[in-house]
């Protein structure tokens, strides 16, 4: 099994990507497969709703979601990960995420998500549950910890110096690596996943 962590900082190597190395170590232990994929590298396009996607599950605009998509079509399961700017998840991450669960959401269906996220002082909880509310609306099993999952810090050094943060990234990585392991032993005992009622969809018009 595997899991793709998707880094949604500018920064390649920095306080977001220390938090997912933490987390992807403890799935690692766990004896799950891990990939931590920078999304957050150069400029990433707005979703334009143009419903291209929608015949080709791939987005029109090809800066890295397409890449990200096909991973995480392959992944067992994923985790979200974005540094904090003015009190939200940063809009690069958002951005991305827009496109790709607009395009391909409906591939991740019942595939267990978590997120974090990094912050220097404020704003944290206020993007976790927005990173979050892409798994909530993609049936998509959320995965938590013994803490909301954020770490503090302005270098990747002070988030390692977050002993409360770091720890309870690691249970979030022990958590989903149980949760995937409990899916499979369900999948080979015969247990089928829910079947949808045909999708009802209603505008609030007047
Ligand atoms: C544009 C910008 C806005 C930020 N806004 C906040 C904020 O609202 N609250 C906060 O605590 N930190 C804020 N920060 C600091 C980062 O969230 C923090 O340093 C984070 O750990 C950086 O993660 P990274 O190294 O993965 O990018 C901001 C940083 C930038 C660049």
């Amino acid at each position: 099994m595997n899991v793709l962590l998707l880094n949604g900082s500018p920064s390649a190597n920095g306080c977001t990507y220390t938090a997912l190395w933490e987390v992807a170590g403890a799935l690692e232990r766990e004896g799950i497969q891990t990939e931590i994929f920078h999304a957050g590298k150069g400029p990433v396009a707005g979703c334009t709703g143009c419903g291209a996607c929608k015949e080709t599950g791939r987005c029109m605009i090809d800066d890295g979601v397409n890449r990200a998509i096909e991973k995480a079509k392959e992944a067992d399961g994923l985790i979200l990960g974005a540094p904090v700017h003015y009190g939200g998840a940063a809009g690069v991450m958002t951005t991305f995420l827009d496109r790709l669960f607009y395009a391909a959401g409906g591939f991740f269906a019942y595939k267990p998500g978590g997120a974090l996220v990094s912050c220097r002082r404020g704003g944290a909880t206020a993007a976790l549950d927005r990173l979050n509310k892409y798994f909530t609306i993609s049936c998509m099993p959320v995965v938590s910890s013994q803490y909301w999952n954020m770490v503090h810090g302005n270098t990747p050094e002070e988030v390692r110096q977050d002993l409360e943060g770091m720890q309870t990234l690691r249970l979030l990585g022990q958590n989903m690596a149980w949760l995937l392991k409990s899916i499979q032993a369900g999948r080979q005992a015969g247990l089928p996943i829910p079947q949808a009622e045909p999708r009802i969809r209603t505008n609030f018009i007047r």
